[in-house]
């Protein structure tokens, strides 16, 4: 499945963000801690590269504690980056937030020389809802001096440390499969830029894989039914006992994809992580040798096109 969904205005946002990099001294990027790596914005990570990073995993109530742990790890290891995982319920994130970002750029933060960071995320990460609760920890001064643009908003989080949003939506262009089915199933990308039914299948492979307890828990099917049955009949068979059917008492295949991804959205399934690092690595490397390989066979294409041009 491609999911390639490039919403206007983004070479202007992306050079707004390239244009705003230069004066900051830490890059926040709030990521979906069920989908850390998938959701994670390798645009964002070229355009900010070699800046101090702030990985936040969001969401982090509706992950996998255990999974959360090992991807926290994971960014921590990494040179200039710090990690840390939050969630819309924590009522006073800043002081996390300021805490790392000193811990990454120690030598800012006075008035003279103050410590300016700049948050992105992917749509849907929670970044409102975040900023928010920021704003209203404490007043917001956004809006009309220079180098701020009007789509840009600037927040105070205390004296000398400014938050700058980025402005507008940077959306990557996918080239791990796996990561498009993620988004999906998250509820990152709209709706009418995927098949339901085909998320939901994916979903529920990885899941049968990894989470078969929760399963088998939610839909009250024996252990047994999940690990042996494949994903097509295990959504026929969820279909099947939530009454998704149509006439003829056939499942309504639709419906039933419509049900375990809403129930996947809102934890009903469980605290899930749909991949860990050493997974993503892997699905990132493929993608890669993939994604060289079109571009190798569309080279090779226009070559040939121009020399069948050159002859005629
Ligand atoms: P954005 O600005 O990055 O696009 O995201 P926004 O803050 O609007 O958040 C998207 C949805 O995610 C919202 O749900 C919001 O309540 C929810 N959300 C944000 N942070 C957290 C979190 O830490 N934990 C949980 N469980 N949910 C969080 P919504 O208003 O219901 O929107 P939607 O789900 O209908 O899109």
């Amino acid at each position: 499945m491609s999911i390639q969904w490039f919403p206007g205005h983004m070479h202007l946002t992306r050079q707004a963000i390239a244009e705003r990099v230069k004066g900051v001294d830490v890059v926040i990027e709030l990521l979906d801690a069920r989908l850390p790596g998938s959701s994670a914005n390798p645009l964002l990570l070229q355009l900010t590269k070699g800046k101090p990073a702030l990985k936040v995993l969001n969401k982090q109530d509706m992950a996998d504690p255990v999974r959360t742990a090992l991807w926290l790890a994971h960014y921590n290891a990494l040179p200039g980056t710090r990690a840390l995982e939050l969630d819309a319920s924590m009522a006073a994130p800043a002081k996390r937030l300021i805490a790392a970002c000193f811990e990454l750029a120690p030598h800012r933060g006075r008035m003279s020389k103050p410590m300016r960071v700049l948050i992105c995320g992917i749509p849907n990460v929670g970044k409102s809802t975040l900023i928010n609760t920021l704003k209203g920890q404490r007043a917001t001064a956004t809006g009309d001096e220079a180098g701020i643009t009007k789509q840009e908003q600037r927040i105070v989080l205390q004296d000398g440390f400014y938050l700058f949003d980025t402005p507008g939506v940077l959306w990557p262009r996918i080239i791990v499969a796996q990561s498009g089915y993620n988004l999906a199933a998250s509820g990152a990308v709209g709706r009418n830029a995927f098949d339901e039914e085909e998320v939901a299948l994916e979903l529920l492979a990885y899941l049968r894989q990894h989470y078969a307890a929760e399963l088998a828990a939610r839909y009250a099917l024996e252990p047994a039914t999940v690990s042996t049955q494949s994903e097509d009949h295990l959504l026929e068979t969820i279909g099947r006992a939530r009454g998704a059917l149509q006439s003829g008492g056939r499942v309504n295949l639709q419906k039933a994809a419509e049900m375990v991804l809403k129930d996947f959205r809102q934890t009903a399934i469980g605290r899930i992580t749909l991949e860990t690092p050493d997974e993503f690595a892997r699905w990132l490397a493929e993608g890669k040798k993939l994604d060289a390989e079109r571009q190798l066979r569309k080279e090779a294409l226009a070559l040939n096109q121009a020399q069948r041009r050159g002859k005629n």
